[in-house]
């Protein structure tokens, strides 16, 4: 969620301010979402390249994660939203990763929603873990097919995404969902991550249905199977 670091910026104030304003915009983002209709949404809190920043501002965003899931799972719960990490955790503190375990874990019937949230999260360390397992369980190359390597991503059991949404307006993935987000449609707002509001979401939504998604096809071809359909 992009755009923190330039919202505390224009207020002169330190990127981790930015940083806390952008953990407030999460429940509003997610309750507008729910109210129209979207259940699975992943977050791409961290990624891999971020551990790269300034440690003050590492160690800020870490600690933030680990109040954000102790204040949030309960509510999350008591709302039926499932919730899981994807990434690779072992990078992570001792401590986070417990309190990870403890969010999944409690969380892990729920069938009202799905919330990802992406820590420590790259795709392209996503997919070669993906096929080291794959072939440490025995797939040889041979047997190698799309399905079985998406059933060993982080991501396994979470439907590719429909549509990606980019905050503060960066026209790239920077190594999100690279495999996922194959068929996605791409919607990049200028919008800071913490102004990311429900007029947002509806700008994005409409723009999502103003698509034709053809995964490949002609136009002529989905309309066909259309009026097949119907018929
Ligand atoms: C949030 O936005 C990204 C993370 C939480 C790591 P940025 O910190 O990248 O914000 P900008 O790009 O500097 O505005
Ligand atoms: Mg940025």
């Amino acid at each position: 969620m992009d755009g923190n670091g330039r919202w505390a910026k224009s207020r002169h104030r330190p990127r981790l301010f930015g940083h806390r304003a952008g953990v407030r915009a999460i429940r509003p983002v997610l309750d507008a979402f729910h109210e129209r209709g979207v259940h699975m949404l992943t977050l791409y809190a961290f990624s891999t390249e971020n551990w790269r920043r300034p440690d003050d501002e590492v160690r800020g965003l870490m600690t933030l994660l680990g109040e954000t899931i102790d204040r949030e799972t309960d509510e999350l719960h008591a709302n039926g939203i499932q919730i899981r990490a994807v990434g690779d955790r072992s990078r992570l503190g001792e401590r986070l990763q417990a309190k990870i375990r403890m969010a999944e874990e409690k969380t892990k019937a729920n069938t009202a929603g799905m919330l990802n949230v992406a820590i420590n999260y790259g795709s392209r360390h996503e997919i070669i873990e993906a096929f080291q397992d794959a072939t440490v369980h025995g797939v040889s190359s041979e047997e190698m097919t799309e399905e079985i390597l998406s059933s060993y991503l982080y991501t396994r059991g979470i439907p590719d995404p429909d549509l990606i949404i980019r905050t503060g307006g960066e026209y790239r993935l920077s190594n999100f969902l690279l495999w996922q987000a194959a068929y996605a449609e791409l919607f990049v707002t200028p919008t800071l991550w913490p102004d990311f509001s429900p007029t947002d979401i509806d700008e994005a939504l409409a723009f999502f249905a103003g698509r034709e998604r053809r995964f490949g096809s002609t136009s002529e071809q989905v309309d066909a199977s259309r009026k097949e359909k119907r018929a």
